[in-house]
């Protein structure tokens, strides 16, 4: 058995840092084990132009406590009157690495997202040309359309006549949690990719459900049924580049999440690397994390793999805190339902206690 992993130091290509307090607290949480991250633009307001990623960059590099290296790679949030040259200018100054469409209303602070997709098609066209990827939140948002089935009936209404009419347009499915999404990565060529989340490796629907509501495991898109977990879990562990690691790590504070109306979203960068470590172990296939985490992501955005690394050491149970402390209020950490045993080792080489 295997008890000690070296990997280049991986990255998260779908992160939710947020701003003022939470982003202090949650920035150290993946940069201690991440080399760069997807930073998402769904702020209030949205970060929608160059000029808005370059002011959200800048608070995140002051966040970061001195002595972590971390890049953020930002994206701008489209919406209807996304400005295709700002778009352009901003991926060829290497300020911005991505777009990301979320359907109005899909998802937390969504409202800008798009509604009419013809009017965001010079954009497109124009990342297509240029060969900058576009992040997709693949739910539609119709009220008739069950919320189980939204990711399913994304691909074929808006995804696949996007990517139809936009040849060349390099997708990334974020987050999917269904075979259909699965499949429809597999089915399809080298400009599509998808990143799949930790807990979505986790936890199915009943998770949520049975036994009392659980709002820590609530978030978008919501699990579903263990037939999909399973083809989750096949399509990270299987070795396929076109399948890469984007936590969606998407910290809300307690009263937020354990509300009448709770939030979407499950803060999982503290403990992720330990996590999925227990999972590709689970599935004999160790060897692949090093692909899902470290190398299919910079692949698929064209980037160097990192030339630093970590180890990832299995030992005796390791625990997390359950809660991450912020000035805004406590943000509760995944929690996997079962013990870790994988940690990573500290940077002086010695495990934390
Ligand atoms: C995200 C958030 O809280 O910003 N929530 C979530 O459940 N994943 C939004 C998102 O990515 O959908
Ligand atoms: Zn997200």
């Amino acid at each position: 058995m295997k008890n000690r992993l070296t990997l280049p130091r991986p990255d998260d290509w779908h992160l939710h840092l947020r701003d003022g307090a939470v982003l202090r607290a949650v920035l150290p949480e993946t940069a201690r084990h991440f080399a760069r991250a997807i930073v998402m633009p769904n702020l209030v307001p949205p970060v929608v132009t160059a000029q808005d990623a370059s002011a959200y960059r800048q608070r995140i590099v002051d966040a970061l406590p001195d002595g972590m290296d971390f890049t953020p790679l930002m994206t701008l949030y489209l919406t209807e009157e996304t400005d295709p040259e700002d778009v352009a200018a901003a991926h060829a100054s290497g300020l911005v690495t991505a777009v990301k469409l979320y359907p109005a209303g899909a998802t937390t602070n969504s409202a800008s997202g798009v509604r009419d997709f013809d009017k965001v098609r010079g954009v497109l066209d124009r990342m297509a040309e240029i060969g900058m990827p576009l992040c997709v939140h693949g739910e539609v948002t119709e009220a008739d359309i069950d919320i189980f089935d939204r990711e399913a009936v994304f691909i074929e209404r808006v995804l696949d006549p996007i990517r139809r009419a936009t040849p060349g347009l390099r997708v990334v499915m974020e987050h999917i949690t269904t075979i259909d999404g699965v499949e429809y990565v597999k089915a399809n060529d080298r400009d599509l990719g998808a990143t799949i989340t930790t807990h979505h490796l986790v936890i199915n629907r009943n998770d949520i459900l049975v036994g009392g509501i659980k709002p820590h495991y609530y978030c978008l898109p919501v699990a579903k049924r263990e037939e999909h977990r399973l083809a989750l879990r096949a399509a990270a562990t299987g070795g396929d580049a076109r399948f890469f690691l984007g936590t969606d790590s998407a910290p809300h504070t307690d009263p937020n999440k354990e509300s009448a109306c709770g939030c979407a979203g499950c803060f999982t960068a503290t403990n992720t690397l330990s996590i999925l470590a227990h999972v590709f172990e689970n599935e004999n296939a160790l060897d692949h994390l090093e692909g899902f985490v470290s190398r299919h992501g910079p692949a698929f955005y064209g980037l160097p793999v990192n030339d630093t690394t970590i180890t990832l050491i299995r030992g005796t149970p390791v625990s997390y805190p359950e809660k991450l402390q912020t000035d805004d209020g406590p943000v509760t950490v995944f929690d996997p339902g079962f013990p870790l045993v994988w940690q990573v080792e500290s940077p002086t080489g010695k495990s934390p206690s």
